[in-house]
């Protein structure tokens, strides 16, 4: 296979959640612009179909399906009628992800915060690769990305408290490398992305944070969503297909300090 072929995802299908906007926008765009058709799965039913306008503008093939990762129902119906829309399912980014409500110290931190970000960002992913692994078993074939962040790496060293994403993202990464041991010998690899600082909705918050991000990051400067594309089309393709079980950081050269 030439080098250029390793990376065609021409005729793939591609589920992303949280693709509304931000992070997994481009994420769909670099499945899209390679040749993928691809579902976008988000909360936000006003945005999606925007997004999908933008797709079909631009000549993708595209569904948009409106709905939250947190009800298991929801990615079960979504991987659903993926399959009957496109008759497979290639590849899974498991996207969707929030921050920690409360912006505090563990110890200020509600149990209602920690519960929304423990069940958007862990049990979201749970219920997206569950409701994707069983297809992808039945073609011996998948790739999954899941969404973590540097931050499940290593400690965001008193820059911003955010004890339930640190400890979501963490449980992301080692869940990734769970998965990707188990499903190995059906033909499907599963790896997470580890991103760093990223212009993307409301982030970062205010000028006095992007120069806190800027600094912070040996690159000093924040990534735009765009730049997210390689990293997803490697792991996405055949490029990456003796990789499974690692984590591919993004970060400018933060988690390397
Ligand atoms: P964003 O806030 O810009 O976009 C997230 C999208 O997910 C939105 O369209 C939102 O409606 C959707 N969403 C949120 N909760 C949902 C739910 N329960 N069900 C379905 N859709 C839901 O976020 P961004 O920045 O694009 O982040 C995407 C992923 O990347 C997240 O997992 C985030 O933790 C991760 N990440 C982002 C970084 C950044 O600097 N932007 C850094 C490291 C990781």
């Amino acid at each position: 296979m030439t080098s250029a072929a390793l990376f065609d995802v021409s005729g793939r299908v591609g589920l992303i959640t949280g693709a509304a906007a931000g992070l997994g926008f481009a994420m769909a765009e670099a499945l899209s612009e390679n040749g993928a058709r691809v579902v976008l799965f988000d909360q936000d039913a006003t945005q999606l179909s925007k997004s999908v306008s933008d797709f079909q503008i631009s000549g993708g093939e595209v569904m948009g399906i409106a709905g939250d990762v947190t009800q298991a129902d929801a990615m079960s119906a979504a991987v659903e009628r993926t399959l009957e829309r496109f008759g497979r399912l290639d590849i899974v980014i498991a996207n969707a992800g929030i921050s920690d409500p409360d912006r505090a110290m563990l110890h200020e931190t509600s149990h209602e915060g920690w519960q929304r970000v423990v069940d958007v960002n862990l049990n979201g992913v749970f219920n997206t690769c569950h409701a994707a692994l069983k297809p992808m078993m039945a073609q011996r074939s998948g790739k999954i990305i899941t969404v973590a962040s540097m931050w499940g790496l290593v400690g965001a060293a008193g820059l911003q408290p955010r004890p339930a994403y640190s400890a979501t993202k963490g449980a992301v990464v080692n869940l990734t490398r769970e998965m990707a041991v188990e499903y190995a010998a059906f033909g499907i690899q599963i790896n997470a992305l580890c991103p760093g600082f990223f212009h993307t909705t409301g982030r970062p918050r205010n000028a006095v944070q992007a120069a806190e991000f800027e600094a912070y990051t040996p690159m000093g400067r924040i990534a735009e969503p765009s730049e997210i594309k390689g990293s997803v089309l490697y792991l996405a393709s055949s490029a990456s297909d003796f990789v499974t079980g690692t984590t591919l950081v993004i970060d400018g050269g933060v988690v390397a300090r």
